[in-house]
């Protein structure tokens, strides 16, 4: 996609019919946060409470999100929360193929505009379309990727946390290694 302005990106995606999720929506999930953020939370896509309100991660999963965000000492605010998927896909299925690389042109505009430092994918599916179409997240969470400058962290995302309260530990090692990372690179800054 060319670069685009934050206007040019919100004009383009307005009445978005690239996928056939535009079908059911309610709402285009934008995404929500500092545009200037140096850390990029990406799900997989919105679920019923966001494609309600248009708003990223506000429901269950968004709540346990902000608790995680605010365990290392952030704010919602100072971050950007975004997904792959911006429209909601039925019965909160995961995205197909199709409609996540229908979106994705949306997504790299959000990254070129942002210039995050950190980008954390909340679940397979995030990472899967960020960075590894072979990705397994019980296997590959917690592991540190480097992209043209860009650190990216796989790790659970919090709907998995609310289904299996034992991955809590695990995520809570994630959550501690990103605050390390973003510590380290605003030493450098
Ligand atoms: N799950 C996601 O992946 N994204 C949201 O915005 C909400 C729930």
């Amino acid at each position: 996609m060319a670069r685009y302005d934050w206007k040019e990106l919100y004009d383009s995606m307005d009445g978005c019919t690239k996928c056939r999720l535009c079908e059911q929506r309610n709402s285009i999930v934008i995404g929500e946060g500092d545009p200037s953020a140096d850390i990029m939370f990406v799900g997989e896509g919105p679920g019923r409470d966001e494609d309600l309100s248009g708003r990223p991660f506000v429901g269950p999963a968004g709540k346990l999100l902000d608790k995680m965000i605010e365990a290392i000492n952030l704010k919602r605010e100072e971050v950007y929360i975004a997904n792959i998927v911006k429209c909601r896909p039925p019965n909160n299925r995961a995205p197909e193929l199709s409609e996540a690389e229908a979106c994705l042109p949306y997504l790299r505009a959000q990254f070129a505009l942002i210039r995050p430092k950190i980008i954390v994918c909340l679940g397979a599916t995030a990472a899967k379309y960020i960075y590894d179409e072979n990705v397994k997240i019980t296997r590959d969470r917690g592991i540190w990727k480097e992209n043209k400058g860009i650190w990216i962290l796989p790790t659970y995302h919090p709907a998995a946390l609310l289904r299996d309260e034992s991955k809590k530990r695990e995520s809570w090692e994630d959550m501690k290694k990103l605050r390390q990372k973003y510590d380290d690179i605003s030493q450098k800054a």
